[in-house]
């Protein structure tokens, strides 16, 4: 029997091996349990998210929409997929974030690089524990 950790591992290679387009990997959001607000995640679980452009669509138990969590290279960040201009769900593209609706595009950071938006995406805070966990606060009410 197969467990999620083999099936990951078999998404990944077959994505590395070109079978897969790389949006494919987009479509379905990873649920996940927040304990006390925040969400840990393990990056052997989640090869989506390895090398600088990484990333993994959340959707946590009791939040009101996704957050999508992409790498840097350096790092994580973690972002609403809301657009700030009027609020579609925009869609990773490679290096930039872009709005279907009316253009708006955004950099991995979540940073405006064409509007008519003129916010950045709202972001929260993330933090790589001493074990390699990931762990990101959806408590957070900072701007955006
Ligand atoms: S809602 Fe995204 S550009 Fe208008």
């Amino acid at each position: 029997m197969r467990t999620r950790r083999d099936f990951l591992k078999i998404a990944a290679a077959l994505a590395a091996a070109g079978l897969v387009a790389p949006g494919c990997a987009s479509v379905v959001a990873a649920r996940v349990r927040p304990v006390d607000g925040r969400v840990r995640l393990d990056p052997a679980e989640h090869p989506g998210l390895a090398g600088s452009g990484g990333f993994l669509r959340l959707q946590p138990d009791g939040f009101s929409g996704q957050v999508y969590v992409l790498s840097t290279g350096e790092g994580y960040v973690a972002l609403s997929p809301i657009c700030t201009h009027l609020g579609c769900t925009v869609e990773i593209q490679g290096a930039r974030l872009e709005c279907p609706c009316h253009g708006s595009t955004y950099d991995r950071g979540g940073q405006v690089l064409r509007g008519p938006a003129e916010r950045p995406l709202r972001s929260f805070p993330v933090r790589t524990t001493p074990d390699g966990i990931i762990e990101i606060d959806l408590t957070w009410e900072g701007a955006p």
